[in-house]
């Protein structure tokens, strides 16, 4: 079979309406803009509204990314949603996207690694697309956590947000795209943000929901620590095993839980800040959408150009961490439906290798 590579050609990303600044939070949580700002960098977040799910989030933003790709829903191959606050703990969120796009020959799953839930995702669709398994994948981090918010708990209901990013993931023979992943995990420390109840191991009952269990509970300032060395040491891992140096990467889209876990990757990694991407400022950290939210709003200022060289990573509850490094290849030309093209291409080199005598 003939060598593919998996290349990001269709992005797009949704934020529920309703915004609710820091002011309005301090209107019922014991807390100020002037705090927020200065320790996390938000300003504000997005939440849902009634109607509004993690499921009718992803479609949106899914959407978008098809029709920027210029795919049909009924030609994808996969549909995976990336969240850790999902419709229901199963059927997957995936499920639902699929039929509300109508993407009726799609497989659907969910992955579950909290903030480095996309990278984790886009790692899973790349290894499926470079092996030659499947040829496309829409990719999507969506979360609702303002309903597993607290707001008795002023330390952590004022970090959190809600939206959805998506990419389209394809094969391609170009020589551009998804160049590596690197993922890791350590459930050692996994007590030090989670969500306690609803599980297997605690079941909802009324004592769980009394003891606020069914909410998202987090030491920050241990998570603060460990997140800006895990992210710095997997840069560096996700960009050597890419062939390439820190020079190389035109701009970083790391996660964005709060501003100065940004700034210190950045300075451990003695990389521009200028070149960081951030918008924390108007989502707030929305677990595995940041990253695709982030990558779509980059692209449309026109931050991404064509043969840059970009760094996407990502650190979060379980603990989980992980990069890709990736080269940008953008929109297919205007009326040139190029992944037609490649499938056509890669048919007939495919029908070669099977004649071809080994
Ligand atoms: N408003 C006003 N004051 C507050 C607030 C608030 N919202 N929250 C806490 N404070 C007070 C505290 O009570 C404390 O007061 P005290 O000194 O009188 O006791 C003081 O502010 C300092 O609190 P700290 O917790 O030490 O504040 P810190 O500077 O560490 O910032 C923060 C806290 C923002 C949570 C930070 O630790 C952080 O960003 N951690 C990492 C979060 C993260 O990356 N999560 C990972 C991804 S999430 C996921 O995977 C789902």
């Amino acid at each position: 079979m003939a060598k593919q590579n998996a290349v990001i050609t269709g992005w797009g990303h949704y934020a529920p309406p309703r915004v609710v600044t820091n002011d309005d939070l301090a209107k019922f949580v014991d807390t100020n803009d002037a705090w927020i700002s200065d320790r996390t960098g938000i300003k504000q977040r997005h939440f849902v509204g009634e109607g509004e799910n993690t499921s009718s989030m992803s479609t949106r933003a899914g959407r978008a990314a098809l029709e920027k790709a210029r795919l049909r829903p009924q030609d994808l191959d996969l549909v995976i949603v990336a969240t850790c606050s999902p419709d229901y703990l199963f059927p997957a969120t995936a499920c639902m996207v699929q039929t509300a796009l109508g993407a009726d020959k799609a497989g659907a799953f969910d992955i579950e690694a909290a903030c480095t839930g996309f990278v984790s995702a886009l790692a899973v669709a790349r290894g499926l697309i470079v092996s030659g398994v499947h040829q496309n994948a829409l990719v999507i981090g969506a979360e609702t956590l303002s309903r597993l918010l607290n707001w008795q708990d002023r330390t952590t209901c004022v970090l959190f947000g809600d939206g959805a990013g998506a990419v389209v993931v394809e094969a391609s023979n170009a020589s551009v795209g998804v160049e590596s992943t690197v993922l890791h995990g350590d459930g050692s420390k996994g007590e030090l943000l989670m969500v306690r109840g609803g599980g297997t191991r605690h079941p909802a009952t009324a004592q769980t929901v009394e003891q606020g269990m069914h909410f998202i509970s987090m030491q920050g300032g241990e998570v603060f620590k460990l997140a800006v060395k895990s992210m710095a040491d997997a840069a560096e891992e996700a960009i050597a095993e890419a062939g390439l140096t820190l020079a190389d990467i035109a701009i970083c889209i790391p996660h964005q839980a709060n501003v100065r876990i940004i700034e210190g990757v950045a300075k451990r990694l003695r990389y521009p800040m200028e070149r960081m991407f951030v918008n924390i400022q108007d989502y707030g950290n929305t677990s595995a959408a940041s990253i695709p939210i982030a990558l779509s709003e980059a692209a449309a200022a026109g931050r991404l150009r064509r043969g840059d060289k970009v760094l996407l990573v990502a650190f979060g509850g379980g603990f989980t961490w992980g990069a890709s490094v990736l080269e940008w290849f953008g929109e297919h030309e205007p009326g040139r439906p190029k992944s037609i093209i490649d499938r056509a291409q890669r048919r007939v080199e495919d029908l070669v290798d099977r004649v071809r005598p080994i």
